[in-house]
């Protein structure tokens, strides 16, 4: 019988009742004081007692059970147990859905926590509010979302190779959507640049986002960390994430050492990403990029979100213990598996995460508790990482047998 995920704690997360601190519109003595703290180089637990004590959220729950509006439906989401994970480990391998959040991923939490720091501090008008971003990626729609349920609009500039249905959602939300041809992020067109140039010509009252340098997303990562921290009661060995601006590895990282500087922290990096080189040795480099031998964009991997090629304000932030390498068939068999042994449909860097979990775990030995992110589900990746045709496009269908377990997880890849 195929092994159900299993929920262990979905806990009401603290003070406030809702959890998910610090990811409600309101959070305005929350946002200040965290950017205050950033901004004196205060250590992550200051920032992290500033953030508790101000994490009531007057916009997130009004009374018992019930939320004020969509916003607060944001962050703390269940922690799963994912069971043929831990029984073929020995380890307790946990997860929190953020495919759950109600724009479908983890970027909810950043969207909302640039938002409301920009709210606090005045940068954006609501209602009318312009808010700007360059993305293919979830933090778009997650940006469309907030904007609608505040009166605000939104610009998304992205490439024109992105999946035709990300597009077609933003534009469903209302979002003004243009599409560029890719280019470098050094080039004027690059959708970063033109997302801030179009903030700046909109004048006061409208936003960038700019989710890889604004700390703000960092900070939303902070709730994400004291969440896992609760939910496990304290028992929690190590944290695994890809990454794509740093955010969550940072924020999550400096929840969790700031509660225990004993949690370990792992990068878990796509091929063509330079950040696994960044972490083990100091250098940001990967053979792709130097040797001109890059096959796809822009990472050399089918995953979507992670993987990074420049060192960003956040992933500079993130205290990073050690790293794994997790290649494009491992991601797409780890999918496989956790569809058909436990009934989770996730997205590419879920499945990539769950890898790196699983480096972790057999790096560490039984017995330790490693949590790590589902990002987002499997639906938003219907043309690509979940199209039969495109993974066989590229060699990669799934090939796996139920009965070889976790064979195709490989040792050797880096911190074994
Ligand atoms: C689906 C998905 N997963 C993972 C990530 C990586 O998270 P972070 O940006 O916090 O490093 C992203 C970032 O864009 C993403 O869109």
């Amino acid at each position: 019988m195929p092994a159900a995920a299993e929920a262990v704690v979905a806990s009401g997360g603290g003070e406030g009742g809702s959890g998910g601190g610090g990811s409600g519109v309101g959070t305005a003595r929350a946002a200040l004081a965290l950017a205050a703290a950033a901004a004196a180089g205060a250590c992550c637990a200051y920032l992290l007692s500033a953030w508790r004590s101000a994490r009531s959220r007057p916009g997130s729950r009004r009374s018992a059970g019930v939320l004020d509006g969509v916003l607060g439906a944001i962050g703390n989401t269940p922690l799963i147990r994912i069971r043929s994970l831990s029984e073929a480990t020995g380890c307790e391998i946990l997860a929190k859905a953020e495919f759950l959040n109600p724009g479908g991923s983890v970027k909810d939490r950043v969207a909302l926590q640039i938002v409301t720091e920009a709210l606090a501090e005045g940068r954006l008008a609501v209602p009318g509010g312009l808010i700007a971003e360059g993305t293919a990626g979830s933090t778009g729609i997650s940006l469309s979302l907030v904007a609608r349920a505040l009166g605000c609009r939104c610009f998304i500039a992205l490439p024109d190779d992105a999946a035709a249905e990300k597009a077609a959602t933003l534009e469903a939300l209302g979002t003004e959507v243009l599409r560029l041809r890719p280019v470098s992020i050094v080039h004027p067109d690059h959708p970063v640049n033109v997302a801030r140039r179009r903030a700046a010509k909109e004048g006061p009252g409208s936003i960038f986002a700019d989710q890889f340098e604004n700390l703000a997303n960092m900070r939303a990562h902070l709730a994400t960390g004291e969440e896992i921290w609760e939910q496990t009661g304290g028992r929690v060995d190590a944290f695994v994430s890809g990454a794509g601006t740093g955010g969550t590895l940072a924020g999550v990282s400096a929840a969790l050492k700031a509660r225990d500087p004993s949690v370990r922290t792992f990068l878990v990096d796509p091929p063509g990403s330079s950040l696994y080189n960044k972490v083990t040795r100091g250098v940001l480099y990967t053979r792709e990029e130097a040797e001109g031998t890059r096959l796809r964009h822009p990472f050399d991997t089918i995953t979507e979100g992670i993987g990074l090629n420049r060192l960003t304000a956040n992933f500079a932030a993130a205290a990073v213990d050690g790293a794994f390498k997790g290649s494009d068939r491992e991601a797409v068999e780890m999918a496989a598996h956790l569809l058909r042994a436990d009934g989770l449909w996730v997205g590419s860097s879920a499945a990539m995460n769950c890898v790196g979990a699983v480096k972790a775990a057999r790096a560490l030995g039984p017995g330790h508790t490693v949590v790590t992110l589902l990002c987002d589900g499997g639906a938003r990746h219907l043309s690509k990482f979940h199209s039969p045709e495109y993974l066989e496009s590229w060699g990669l269908t799934p090939r796996a047998k139920p009965e070889d377990g976790l064979a195709f997880v490989e040792f050797g890849h880096g911190m074994e």
